[in-house]
């Protein structure tokens, strides 16, 4: 399902979160990556008709943002910080979530609540109380609640923060199976989740959009820019003032920097192959357009 997003704004007060954001988003899962503040939550919770944006519009297939019971019959959504009733059990969260969702046939809850608990590798934790889940059961039995009414469009907030790699690992394939046949909207300010599961992503900072396309494309941003430099290691400071060092290692009595720069930064500094990381982070830092 098509998503057109046009001259999107919100402000909070005075305070601008978004500003005139226009992205297509055309099925797959589409990677919002920004670090805390870019205004990911935000835009997640207009397009999930929680909030009103101050201007813009938004269409969903041939929706706009005013039919607000057909997006959200359409619609999935797993917020940043979701919290279950934690006295519950898995299957009685899901049941009850159901219910609320005006899932009145318990049969047909009960076929789709055990399908999904499987899906999400929580069928054997079902009798367990959320309280003892771990974060990475939370954040499964969170995906599970919000794939209840099959969902076109599915919108997760930072769905892997706070995870251990594993248990990343395991979200994003979740993320990626579900998105072969619908649309995911992954907001994350995690590199790698866009890196491994995205086709397409957009980059916000502090509401303004500052990339979109694909993450190919991405990369070749860096390309000619990011160099690994052998110095001496007392000139560290004075290097890290200069540029935008992504690490250094000590390298036996030198320094290894690995660095952006538009020019080569010292004798026998050599180009490396830029990671999206890199990118990313030459974009934060304002040295990369
Ligand atoms: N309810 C609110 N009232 C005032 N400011 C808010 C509110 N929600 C978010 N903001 C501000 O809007 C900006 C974007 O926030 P948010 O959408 O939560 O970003 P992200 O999810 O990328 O961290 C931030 O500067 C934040 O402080
Ligand atoms: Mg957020």
């Amino acid at each position: 399902m098509e998503i057109r997003i046009r001259n999107l704004t919100k402000k909070y007060g005075g305070k601008l979160a978004l500003d005139e954001i226009s992205l297509d988003i055309n099925g797959g899962l589409y990677g919002l990556l920004g670090p805390k503040g870019a205004g990911k939550t935000t835009l997640l919770r207009i397009i999930a008709t929680l909030m009103n944006p101050t201007s813009g519009d938004i269409c969903i297939g041939h929706l706009d943002l005013g039919q607000r019971k057909a997006i959200r019959d359409i619609l999935g959504y797993l917020p940043q910080n979701f919290s279950f009733y934690p006295q519950y059990s898995v299957y009685e969260v899901m049941d009850y979530l159901a219910v609320l969702s005006g899932q009145k046939d318990p049969v047909w809850r009960q076929e789709k609540i055990t399908q999904l608990l499987q899906q999400v590798n929580l069928w054997e934790n079902r009798d367990t109380k959320t309280r003892v889940l771990s974060k990475g059961m939370k954040r499964r039995l969170g995906f599970a609640q919000a794939l209840i009414n099959d969902p076109l469009i599915l919108l997760v907030d930072e769905p892997t923060a706070g995870l251990d790699l594993e248990e990343q690992v395991r979200f994003r394939n979740l993320l990626s199976d579900f998105a072969l046949e619908r649309t995911v909207i992954l907001s994350t300010h995690i590199v790698a989740d866009v890196e491994f599961i995205c086709e397409n992503l957009a980059i916000l900072k502090e509401g303004g959009l500052i990339y979109e396309g694909r993450i190919r494309d991405l990369v070749r941003k860096g390309e000619g820019k990011v160099w690994s430099l052998l110095a001496e290691r007392e000139d560290t400071l004075d290097i890290r003032s200069d540029y935008q060092v992504i690490s250094y290692v000590p390298e036996g009595d030198m320094m290894n920097f690995r660095l952006i720069s538009n020019h080569q930064p010292g004798p026998g500094a050599e180009l490396v192959k830029p990671t999206i990381e890199d990118v990313y982070l030459g974009i934060m830092g304002g040295v990369m357009g």
